[in-house]
Formats: structure tokens, C-alpha cells, sequence
């Protein structure tokens, strides 16, 4: 039915930061509207709803409900993700649900079960892979291009001040998830991981604000993780945000620096042209091909599951201090 349909009608469950990018980008796919939101405080929700040109439901059963609904963005706070996700489901919506997708392996299992009964999609919010470098990268390590691949990184260095890391869990649950799914896109899974965390820079929480993790892949390639809201990297060429693939036969390299508007972004420095775009073509991706012609994320719930238990294996290795096999 979505397959022709004009124009897919959005609804968000959530509008704090994140709902700022996904409504822009929902505004730029020909053939979608965002319909209405619902929010927890009513007063943001009528704030964003204005700022959004869309309408604002007393409830979130109420968005649910609207036929003129196809699909619901669950874009609140982490441990809210399963609740919302099973309330559109049941009401017979498709869903993208922000990462990380849930707080456990069980969470996302039922999400996917879920998902399978009701034979609907979830997407699940993996934004950094929606990139045509990203893409590429993967091409060329499945075609052997790349010759036998000796190593990876994914590097993040972007200052976040306390009171916005208050809202989100550590960055190992924040910021690797998002490292996890990068690497299973692009190389698939790892065999043993280590991980170490520090707080450094924060006055009052105490979760991590930096973490780093070194793996061992399935064919003996190393990979190493780092993810720090303790501070920018202002150096020349900087890691802000760095994804790198070596391989004995040529390497490959993407970078948030590539593109950068002198004008802060929500919480960053500057604005990192890339981090809405990721987002722009995760959301045309949803839209276009799973929602009207039903091809599968690029990243599905199955490696959400993966990633969580990554995350898992680097809370495990962190809290005994070894490494660990997944
Ligand atoms: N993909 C990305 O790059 C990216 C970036 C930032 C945030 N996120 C994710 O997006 C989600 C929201 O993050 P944000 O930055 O917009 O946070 P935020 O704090 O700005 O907004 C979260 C919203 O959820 C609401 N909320 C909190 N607890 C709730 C509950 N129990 N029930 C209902 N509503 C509740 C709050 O009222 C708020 O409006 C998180 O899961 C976060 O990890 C993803």
C-alpha cells in the first residue's frame, strides 16, 4: 500500500534534540509529511509542534491511532524505546527507533519478534552508515579490493558539556554503539575485544566521557575504537569524527571534518555537515526503499542485537579488566 501511496504521513514519539534533525529531514524527502508529535512536556511539544508546522497529540496512543500515520520515528530517551516501539507496532505502524535501540539484548529481541509477527518494519536509527563513502568502503572490502584487510579504526572526539551528557547514558552505550554497527557494516563482527573507560571531565556525573576498545576480528585483523566527549581534537586534520579501513591492498578513510559550516550545531562547536546528512539519508532510505518498496535497512534489528552485545562485551571486559571472547 505505501508503495504508491503520495505522500507517507510521520509521526515522532519524542522532540528533543535529535526530533530537530530528523523533522529537516523528513521535510526534504519528496513524498513524506511529518503529520504531528507527541511529547512528554506538553510545553516542548507545543513548541516543537509550532516550530515543526505540524500537529501535537495529547498522547501517544492518540499518534498511534491516526490513520493519517504510517510510520512513527521513537526518537525519546533510551529506556523508553521498547514501550513506544511496541505501542506503534500494535497499532500497525512501521518504525525508526533511535540508537541505541535498547538497553538489552532481550529488548531488541522482542522488537524483532515483534517486528516478524506483525510483519512490519523497524529500522533501527544507525544514521552513520547511511553514507555513500561508507558504502563504498563496504564495496571494496566485499570485492577483496582492499586486498586482505589489516586494520580499522573508528575515532570520536567531540566535546559535550556535562549538562547534555547528563541526558544520555556513558559514551561506551552513547557513542560506541554507533562505532559497533559501523564496524558490522563494514567488516562484520569481532572475535575478542578488550575496553577501558575514564571520567574526565565532568564535575558532577560519573558516567565515562572517554572509552577506548582494541578487537580482534574473525580473519586476524585488529580494530580499535575511541570515543571521548572530553574534548574536541583541534588539530591538523583532525579525528572529530574518523572512520579508517587499512587493507594490503589499498585503504579508505571518512571524515565529518570534510565538510564543515562555520555556525555552532546543536551541541557541537561547529556544524559537521555530515552528522545531518546522515541523517537525511537515513530517513529518504526508510522512506523510499524500506517503507514503498520493502528492502531491508542497511542495518538491521539482528545487528542492533549484535552491537548491543559488543557493548555488553566491552562492559564485561571493563568491570573485570580482560579481554573477552564474543
Ligand atoms: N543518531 C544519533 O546520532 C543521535 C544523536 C543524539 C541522540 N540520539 C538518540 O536519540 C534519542 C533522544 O536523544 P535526544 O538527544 O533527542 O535527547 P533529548 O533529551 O533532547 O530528548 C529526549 C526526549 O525524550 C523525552 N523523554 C525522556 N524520557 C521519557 C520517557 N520515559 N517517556 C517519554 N518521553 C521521554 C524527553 O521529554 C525529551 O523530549 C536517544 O535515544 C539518543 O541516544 C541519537
Amino acid at each position: 500500500m505505501l508503495a504508491t501511496k503520495d505522500t507517507i504521513g510521520i509521526g515522532f514519539i519524542g522532540a528533543g534534540d535529535i526530533a530537530i534533525l530528523h523533522a529537516r529531514a523528513v521535510k526534504r524527502v519528496a513524498g513524506a509529511r511529518l503529520v504531528g508529535l507527541w511529547n512528554r512536556s506538553q510545553e516542548r511539544a507545543t513548541q516543537r509542534a509550532a516550530e515543526f508546522d505540524c500537529k501535537s497529540y495529547p498522547t501517544p496512543e492518540s499518534l498511534v491511532a491516526d490513520p493519517a500515520i504510517d510510520a512513527v520515528f521513537v526518537l525519546t530517551n533510551l529506556e523508553s524505546h521498547l514501550e513506544y516501539t511496541k505501542l506503534a507496532l500494535k497499532a500497525g505502524k512501521a518504525v525508526l527507533v533511535e540508537k541505541p535501540v535498547g538497553v538489552s539484548v532481550a529488548e531488541i529481541e522482542e522488537m524483532r519478534d515483534l517486528s516478524v509477527a506483525k510483519n512490519l518494519p523497524v529500522m533501527p536509527g544507525h544514521n552513520y552508515i547511511y553514507e555513500s563513502s561508507m558504502m563504498r568502503t563496504r564495496e571494496l572490502v566485499e570485492a577483496g579490493d582492499l586486498g586482505k584487510i589489516t586494520s580499522a579504526y573508528v575515532m570520536y572526539n567531540i566535546h559535550h558539556p556535562e549538562e547534555v551528557a547528563a541526558r544520555y547514558p556513558g559514551v561506551v552505550r552513547q557513542i560506541l554503539t554507533h562505532h559497533s554497527y559501523i564496524l558490522l557494516y563494514l567488516l562484520g563482527r569481532p572475535k575478542k575485544l578488550c575496553a577501558m573507560k575514564a571520567t574526565l571531565h565532568y564535575e558532577k556525573i560519573t558516567q565515562e566521557d572517554i572509552a577506548m576498545v582494541q578487537m580482534e576480528m574473525q580473519n586476524g585483523a585488529l580494530a580499535h575504537f575511541c570515543a571521548s566527549f572530553a574534548a574536541d581534537d583541534h588539530a591538523a586534520d583532525p579525528w572529530t569524527v574518523m572512520v579508517k579501513v587499512i587493507g594490503t591492498a589499498g585503504s579508505t578513510r571518512y571524515s565529518y571534518r570534510d565538510h564543515v559550516e562555520i555556525k555552532p550545531g546543536l551541541v557541537h562547536s561547529q556544524t559537521y555537515t555530515a552528522y545531518q546528512g546522515s541523517v537525511m539519508n537515513e530517513v529518504k532510505f526508510f522512506i523510499e526503499e524500506t517503507l514503498r518498496k520493502g528492502v531491508p535497512p542497511l542495518s538491521t534489528l539482528d545487528d542492533a542485537i549484535t552491537a548491543q552485545k559488543m557493548i555488553e562485551a566491552c562492559e564485561q571486559s571493563i568491570a573485570e579488566g580482560r579481554v573477552v571472547t564474543m
